[in-house]
């Protein structure tokens, strides 16, 4: 390990993480009672710009009113290149920042830009007495954000966790996509023949470079990599295999845009029993060979090591999380 030690964002379960417009009020109770276990009411993409008022005090007495019970509570505030954003985090962290968790920041571009907004809310806490710090959840969705994910990473102490907004970041590089989320079945590779002279189109994943430059980011400064949202919600598999993909590569959560999404998100989030069962029985192996004062551990005549056993607590604490 370096010398240096990296500080972890608090635990919080992110498996799904809802987004509820603003505007449409009449989702929050259905939003309340589902099994996300963040979610983000929306100032930014999905209100339209002269709804973004009555949809801020629409938040604002969500807040206050709704029982959300153990859920993390977020909103996604406007851009910092809008005349919307002072006012979303004055009235709403002035008003409602008690019960609110985190503050979502959308096309995040630099460490100045958290630095903006740290300002902001450490002035609005300060002046109201509050200890409770709101964390920061940051949108890495254009190209200057990707170039920087690192510096944004690390620019605040309230940073939670980075989150991979195919839909902006594909319109910002230019890539070629027609579904949020989506693959292109022209990025592929072609195989050589084989002896019948027939060649094979793999589609690759288009997304893979850009998700797995931000989940270094995230886990070199102890923030949750999540991934964003998957537009076409009448394709189940589509969205469990990209929530796959993300989880394979370290995500730890995904966006679930519509209702449908929050149970696959879980679903593919969560450790498989199988998998706790396996991770139990090494840390067992562990406290065994620690008791009888040997120095390796071994389970089934393999020799476990060191890595496997960091990754066996930290499967077993998230499903202790789940769990609890
Ligand atoms: C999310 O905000 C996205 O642009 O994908
Ligand atoms: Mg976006």
């Amino acid at each position: 390990m370096s010398f240096h030690s990296i500080e972890q964002a608090p635990a919080r379960l992110n498996r799904s993480e809802l987004a509820v417009p603003g505007s449409q009020p009449q989702m929050f109770q259905k939003a309340a009672e589902c099994a996300a276990d963040v979610i983000f009411l929306d100032l930014e993409d999905a209100v339209a710009p002269d709804e973004k008022e009555q949809a801020r005090k629409n938040i604002i007495k969500a807040l206050n009113e709704i029982d959300w019970g153990r859920k993390t509570m977020s909103v996604r505030i406007n851009g910092l290149d809008t005349h919307y954003m002072y006012r979303d985090v004055v009235d709403v962290v002035e008003q409602a920042g008690q019960r609110l968790d985190l503050i979502m920041i959308p096309k995040v571009g630099t460490a100045a830009d958290v630095y903006a907004v740290d300002m902001l809310v450490t002035q609005i806490e300060d002046a109201k007495g509050w200890t409770k710090r709101i964390g920061f959840e940051h949108i890495i969705e254009t190209a200057l954000g990707m170039q920087n994910v690192s510096d944004i990473a690390a620019a605040s102490k309230r940073n939670e966790s980075l989150h991979f907004g195919v839909a902006d970041y594909a319109a910002s590089t230019r890539a070629r996509t027609t579904v949020i989320g989506g693959v292109n079945e022209n990025y592929a590779v072609l195989t050589d023949p084989d002896p019948a002279g027939e060649r094979q189109v793999h589609w690759g994943d288009m997304w893979h470079y850009a998700l797995s430059r931000m989940v270094v980011a995230a886990r070199a400064n102890g923030l949750r990599p999540i991934d964003g949202p998957f537009g076409d919600f009448s394709d189940p598999d589509g969205f469990r295999a990209a929530a796959y993909r993300a989880a394979v590569l370290g995500c730890e959560g995904k966006w679930a845009i519509h209702p449908s999404q929050i149970a696959l998100a879980n679903e593919v989030m969560s450790p498989s029993d199988a998998e706790i069962a396996r991770a139990q029985k090494i840390l067992n192996a562990m406290a065994e060979a620690e008791a009888a004062g040997k120095g390796a551990v071994s389970l089934d005549g393999r020799l476990i090591d060191y890595a496997s056993i960091r990754q066996a607590q930290v499967l077993v604490e998230k499903a202790r999380q789940i769990a609890g």
